[in-house]
């Protein structure tokens, strides 16, 4: 049986993407937090599993506001970069696995989690930033990738709770997946940032690193935030945290944390990354 192997959440920020992409790491802004990443990349090339399901929103690239579902998975052979309106990053494209993404969402289904479905969806710094986060600049990408794209722009949102069930749904579905291969779960987004309104540029540090906590240690803390509270705590756009949710649930409850990285300021927002691993 398949099986899942570890976890990790990490912000998305576009920029990160840009600064890899225009050769700026070692730059002063960006020279700090690549170096905080190296441990991520090293702990990346020594478990690379076959499959990545990665959780991450669509920022209204893909998908227009006059249809956003709850929750859609991808089961295309392969996915592009979308372009978000100065072209596409010219990043490989990713692999699909559509044989588990069809039986995660048959299992799903079958306990009462409806799946939107989609086999061409273009995928948004959401889902390639936290691959170069991983994986720098390969030819090509060393795993297999199952996009899984929660609505965090148009309410009502799901709530935590609900992402954490579809993590526990997920994480159920790859241990009846009938064969032997290793999956990661990634949950992007957050932390602390509100991008605009009276209190763009919002990071709360005691709020993220409470949550860091709770994601390896006691993961139901982080199911009881309200939307308000994310919103009010930790801006917005902070609201992107309940897709660490996701990954969360997929995981088993006892689980060892082996990287944490918090950075402030990565453009207006606050960087995080963590990585869990199943005992
Ligand atoms: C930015 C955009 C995002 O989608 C995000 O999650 C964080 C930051 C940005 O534009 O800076
Ligand atoms: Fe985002």
């Amino acid at each position: 049986m398949a099986k899942v192997i570890a976890g990790m959440g990490t912000s998305h920020v576009p920029g990160l993407g840009a600064a890899m992409d225009n050769g700026k790491t070692q730059e002063t802004y960006w020279r700090q937090l690549f170096e905080g990443l190296q441990p991520l990349r090293a702990w990346h090339r020594t478990n690379v599993p076959d499959v990545n399901i990665i959780v991450y929103n669509d920022h209204a690239t893909e998908f227009s506001l006059d249809s956003y579902s709850t929750f859609t998975i991808g089961v295309g052979e392969t996915f592009k970069p979308a372009d978000e309106g100065w072209g596409p990053r010219q990043v490989p494209n990713m692999s699909g696995y559509p044989n588990l993404a069809w039986h995660i969402i048959e299992s799903a289904m079958a306990e009462e989690f409806d799946l939107a479905v989609n086999a061409s969806m273009d995928l948004d710094h959401g889902f390639t930033v936290p691959l170069s986060i991983a994986y720098g600049q390969p030819k090509e990408w060393p795993t297999s990738v199952i996009p899984v794209c929660v609505n965090v722009i148009q309410h009502p949102l799901p709530t935590a709770l609900r992402c954490y069930k579809l993590g526990q749904a997920i994480g159920r579905a790859v241990a009846s997946f009938p064969e032997q291969i290793n999956i990661g779960i990634w949950g992007t987004g957050g932390l602390s940032h509100q991008l605009g309104g009276e209190r763009v540029g919002v990071v709360n540090p005691d709020f993220d690193k409470k949550f860091l906590d709770n994601l390896s240690r006691d993961p139901l803390a982080n199911t009881r935030i309200s939307h308000t509270e994310f919103m009010r705590e930790a801006g917005c756009e902070g609201v992107e945290m309940i897709m660490w949710n996701v990954m969360r649930g997929a995981l088993e409850d006892d689980v060892d944390e082996v990287f944490r990285l918090y950075h402030i300021p990565v453009s207006a927002t606050a960087y995080g990354a963590i990585i869990l691993e199943n005992k």
